[in-house]
């Protein structure tokens, strides 16, 4: 889960490697390494730390040269220090590559290498494949014409995991290879310049036309162009590569005038959920209509059963989508994380329809997830923001997110647009068994009004801020809620604990009396999602509980519920909306509860610490 950016052309590449880097540490942040090559030889230098500690290292020092290649860290193997940080080197120091993914065979490869007489410098697994790489170079004689892409497609061989990643020799001055399994390489094509980078995002300044490695895929670029060949067999790859046109504006990605990602991204989910519904909604039919799901009437009416599996955030928009879509289509739905589903013998059966969830497309457990529901025969559908990621490749069908970029660590985007996507779902799957018409009307109308309310959450940032000032003291919270708004209580525990490192525990309200309610007392805030709906006196019965122990209570209410101000120490309001989309409405609130108080806390609110965007490590 790093980040890669690579870059070989006519300008110089130390300025364009570094502000893709900038574009990518949301991809991980401990360490960061750059290297290019000029007349010189490999010139490298790797800090630990943000990629500001890298910027001010070359600062009075640029390296200069037009082949370059750099990467952010997010440690597996080793600790975050300067020595286990990319670019990597060969036993010769002439090599250097840069990898995301895991080389699970290192160990073996190591030992291997250790036996005819190489050391080691660092825990690293991408050091092993380096100096594997440099082996295999160091054999070749020096004549031969495509040493470096040789070198790589023989050490790749010899290797099980993942990677993707790209390789420079200082024998071979302008040429960069790069490779791909597992774990996303994306070529970039301008005119008299080439990138290789994990993400589109580091190049679209500079370039709109790209190409998707696929596993196996092997490319090699030069002074002249680039050609592609395959580890699967040896010859040049005559089915060539797909190059595509990308529609990412590059001032997607940047703040504006917002101070943190997270707080653009909230701001943006007034636009991300109409994207999520535009062209979706049939008024006529009072129905839903997702042809990205690649089923026939007759097949969404077999599906007699849903298993809706992801991580993290995701998983917590499942944990929704799962009371929507049971409640609106009477299709009973199991949620499962991912990293569970993945390892286990899940009973599916030919009517079970899984669908996973993912903004990145790239989460290991994810698509382990979708692997072994795919091997065992079944179909299965994605939810997905990453148009290019291995996800949208590998699923039969599904819906898209059109949510933008999402760069926080922090998810806001990728749990609301899934969430609206469970809606329309469930009305498609409803409406082909017993809504009737004009209840699906109103799930329209609802989903309709949608944007308006979200706005009407966003104007209480304020309100929103002071309360998080009055409970900053705090330790440790609690957050509780019931069916639709249970998941919306894991959610917002998630981003409390995740951005403000508070400790912050998630549970269905009515578990309150079964053990959590030990943990209440006058310094735990409790955070109780109540809105007008049909467990409103239940839960108002579970308030009391713990304003009896003394626990102060923070309310997310129905506006108009004046009951309550009576009952909680401090309320949050959110617009009257049926029980289907207040969860979305809710999920802002908590997002911007969660926001302020890191921010009061002086927290790093796009990059918490331990953390990374992007899961692709198991
Ligand atoms: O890219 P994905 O949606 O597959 O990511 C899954 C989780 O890593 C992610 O949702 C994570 O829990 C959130 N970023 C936390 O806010």
């Amino acid at each position: 889960m790093c980040g890669i950016v690579a870059y070989l052309g006519d300008k110089e590449a130390q300025p364009l490697l570094l502000e893709g880097l900038r574009r990518l540490e949301y991809r991980g942040y401990d360490s960061s390494g750059l290297a290019v090559l000029n007349g010189k030889g490999l010139e490298m230098v790797k800090k630990v730390g943000r990629i500001e500690q890298l910027e001010r290292a070359l600062g009075p020092n640029p390296l200069h040269g037009s082949l370059g290649i750099c990467h952010t860290r997010w440690a597996t193997h080793g600790k975050a220090t300067e020595v286990n940080a990319h670019p990597h080197t060969d036993a010769s120091g002439k090599l250097a590559i840069v990898h995301n993914g895991v080389i699970e065979n290192y160990g073996t490869l190591k030992k291997k290498l250790i036996e005819k007489g190489f050391q080691f410098r660092t825990e690293t697994d991408t050091e092993v494949l380096a100096f594997l790489i440099g082996f295999y170079f160091d054999t070749l004689n020096s004549e031969t014409e495509n040493r470096l892409e040789m070198a790589v497609m023989e050490a790749l061989r010899e290797v099980t995991g993942t990677y993707g990643l790209v390789a420079i020799h200082q024998d071979q001055p302008d040429v960069m290879v790069g490779a791909r399994r597992g774990s996303p390489l994306v070529l970039g094509i301008g005119p008299h310049e080439h990138f290789l980078a994990s993400d589109v995002a580091a190049i679209a300044a500079h370039t709109q036309t790209v190409a998707h490695l696929r596993d196996f895929d092997v490319v090699t670029v030069d002074r002249q162009g680039y050609r592609l060949k395959s580890l699967t067999h040896n010859a040049p790859d005559e089915s060539g590569l797909e190059i595509s046109q990308i529609d990412y504006q590059a001032a997607d990605a940047e703040m504006g005038d917002f101070p943190h990602f997270m707080l653009k991204e909230i701001f943006e989910q007034t636009l991300s959920i109409q994207n999520a519904v535009r062209g979706r909604l049939n008024l006529e039919e009072c129905t839903a209509q997702l042809g990205g799901l690649n089923l026939s009437p007759q097949e969404l009416r077999d599906i007699d059963r849903i298993v809706i599996t992801g991580c993290g955030t995701a998983m917590h928009a499942g944990i929704v989508g799962e009371y929507i879509i049971e409640s609106l289509a009477h299709v009973p739905v199991e949620v499962e994380w991912a990293s569970e589903f993945r390892l286990r013998n899940s009973p599916l059966d030919r009517r079970t329809l899984v669908l996973v969830v993912s903004q990145s497309g790239e989460t290991e457990d994810t698509l382990g997830a979708l692997r072994e529901a795919r091997r065992k025969g079944h179909r299965v559908l994605g939810i997905c923001n990453n148009v290019a990621s291995s996800l949208a490749r590998e699923t039969d069908g599904g819906v898209y997110m059109y949510a933008g970029p999402e760069i926080s660590v922090a998810s806001t985007k990728a749990f609301t647009s899934p969430t609206i996507i469970f809606v329309l779902l469930g009305l498609l799957l409803g409406r082909m068994r017993f809504l009737s018409a004009s209840q699906g009307l109103q799930i329209i109308q609802a989903i309709e009004a949608l944007p308006d309310q979200i706005t009407q959450v966003l104007k209480q940032s304020g309100h929103i801020n002071q309360i998080a000032e009055k409970y900053s003291y705090s330790r440790s919270m609690l957050f509780f809620g019931r069916q639709m708004q249970y998941g919306i209580a894991l959610e917002g525990a998630l981003k409390m604990k995740e951005i403000s490192y508070i400790h912050a525990e998630g549970h269905p309200t009515a578990e309150l009396k079964h053990g959590v309610i030990a943990l209440v007392d006058e310094n735990t805030p409790s955070v109780f999602l109540c809105p007008k709906d049909g467990a409103y006196d239940k839960n108002i019965n579970n308030l009391q509980q713990i304003k009896a122990r003394k626990g102060p209570v923070i309310a997310i209410a129905t506006e108009g519920d004046e009951e309550i101000l009576q009952q909680a120490d401090d309320v949050i309001y959110i617009p009257d909306a049926p029980e289907y989309t207040a969860p979305i409405l809710s999920a802002v609130a908590l997002q911007l509860f969660a926001y302020h108080m890191a921010v009061i806390l002086g927290r790093d609110v796009d990059k918490p610490r331990n953390l990374a965007k992007s899961v692709t490590v198991p």
